[in-house]
């Protein structure tokens, strides 16, 4: 784009305060810049402001394999999936490419240390918790790890430093995801700093695409691997390809499977699983009326009661054929670090901006058969969001002693 064409979209979008001091840019900052420019999404930007939900086809009911249902089926269910994961069908993607922000880190959020006498960083939980599987399978799993611009090198330099934490690092590849612009409240551009726009990642949604722009689909395809395990770097008790969810999905013929565990009550906030339109889908806990949230069935569960907890399986030859689908846009408030105008960097102790995602949950809706698989909470699910409270370091930190880790 050059710089009349810049001038010109940015003034009709009113966003002129972009080029300010576009002279005194270097050459290549300048390059930079246009390029920026030229890759805004205005239908995405024209967004800023509406952070209402959105819309939803008609909600119902999505059964899920109960605990009950899947230990009585446990040994078939687990050959199965040992099986698929020994010939090799069976990939892992730890989606790692998010800001942390409520932790307060400018690090990734895998280096942080949940140990207390001795270091153990999440992604070491991580790794330890795929190599239980990958022990008893007798055969290691093709791991693709996303990052952001933000953290790619700090996370690829970490893996590194701790020697893949025994992993073997031909079987590690990272990928880096997209990047959207953020604005503030009045829905202008923010700058990070003298000809850069402030970026940040695009939310986990773009995962697939990202992994093929990145020319990993290839290697998924040369390994003959037909299944993706997506995961949260956040969650240090879930368990990674687990062979009886992974069979579970095949034999129950899904393109997608799902780990839920039952909603601790019915004002939990948590995302549910449903039907929308007739398709698997996620229903988010603000969507819900309180009639829906608190319905119950025959035997007293709760109807919209299966919390997701971002671990889900999903068919590669399905995933490649909605890769191309327009996925919808979230506009979330969060805190964006930004220059002012007179060149001062600020680093807001409050959300002061919309940011732009796109999410992983949506692409449940875009498959035909989801299966929910229930887990144990308690064994299964300890997300660190936050320093202190609800899903924190403190609580995770109980919940992995209560399953015998030693901290
Ligand atoms: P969260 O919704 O918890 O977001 O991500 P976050 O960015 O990590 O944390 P906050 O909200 O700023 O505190 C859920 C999972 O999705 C990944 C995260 O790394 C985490 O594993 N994620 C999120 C991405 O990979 N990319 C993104 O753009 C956003």
């Amino acid at each position: 784009m050059t710089r009349e064409e810049a001038v010109a979209i940015l003034t009709e979008k009113h966003q002129m305060h972009v080029m300010e001091g576009f002279d005194a840019l270097t050459k290549q900052q300048q390059e930079g810049l246009l390029k920026q420019v030229e890759a805004l999404d205005w239908d995405v930007i024209a967004l800023a402001g509406q952070t209402e939900p959105v819309a939803k086809g008609a909600i119902t009911p999505l059964e899920s394999l109960t605990l009950e249902e899947i230990a009585s089926r446990y040994e078939e269910y687990h050959k199965e999936g040992l099986r698929a994961i020994q010939d090799h069908k069976i990939g892992a993607v730890l989606l790692a490419g998010g800001m942390g922000t409520r932790l307060g880190s400018d690090r990734p959020k895998g280096e942080l240390n949940v140990g207390l006498t001795k270091d153990r960083y999440i992604f070491q939980c991580l790794i330890e918790n795929l190599m239980e599987v990958t022990k008893e399978a007798a055969c290691f799993i093709p791991l693709y790890i996303m990052t952001s611009e933000k953290n790619d090198a700090d996370t690829r330099a970490f893996f590194a430093d701790h020697n893949y934490f025994g992993y073997p690092a031909e079987y590690v590849k990272f990928f880096v995801q997209d990047m959207a612009a953020a604005v503030d409240y009045e829905g202008k551009l923010l700058m990070e700093d003298h000809g850069r726009l402030a970026t940040s990642p695009n939310g986990n949604g773009g995962w697939f695409s990202s992994l093929a722009r990145a020319g990993l689909l290839e290697d998924v395809h040369a390994r003959g691997v037909e299944w993706l395990n997506i995961f949260a770097v956040d969650n240090v008790l879930q368990k990674i390809c687990d062979p009886t969810f992974l069979g579970a999905t095949i034999l129950h013929g899904g393109d997608c499977g799902s780990k839920v565990v039952s909603k601790a009550n019915p004002q939990e906030k948590v995302g549910v699983m449903c039907r929308e339109d007739g398709k698997p889908s996620i229903v988010e806990y603000y969507e819900l009326s309180d009639e829906m949230a608190n319905e119950r069935d025959a035997k007293g569960n709760l109807v919209y009661g299966s919390g997701v907890i971002l671990n889900y399986l999903f068919r590669v030859e399905r995933l490649e054929a909605i890769m191309n689908e327009k996925m919808p846009t979230h506009v979330v408030e969060k805190k964006i670090n930004y220059m002012t105008a007179d060149g001062r960097y600020v680093k807001p102790e409050e959300p002061n901006g919309y940011k732009f995602e796109s999410l992983a949950v949506d692409m449940i809706r875009l498959m035909e058969h989801c299966v929910p698989f229930e887990v144990v909470r308690e064994k299964e699910f300890a997300p660190i969001k936050n320093l202190h409270g609800v899903d924190s370091l403190d609580s995770a930190r109980e919940l992995l002693q209560q399953n015998g880790v030693e901290l």
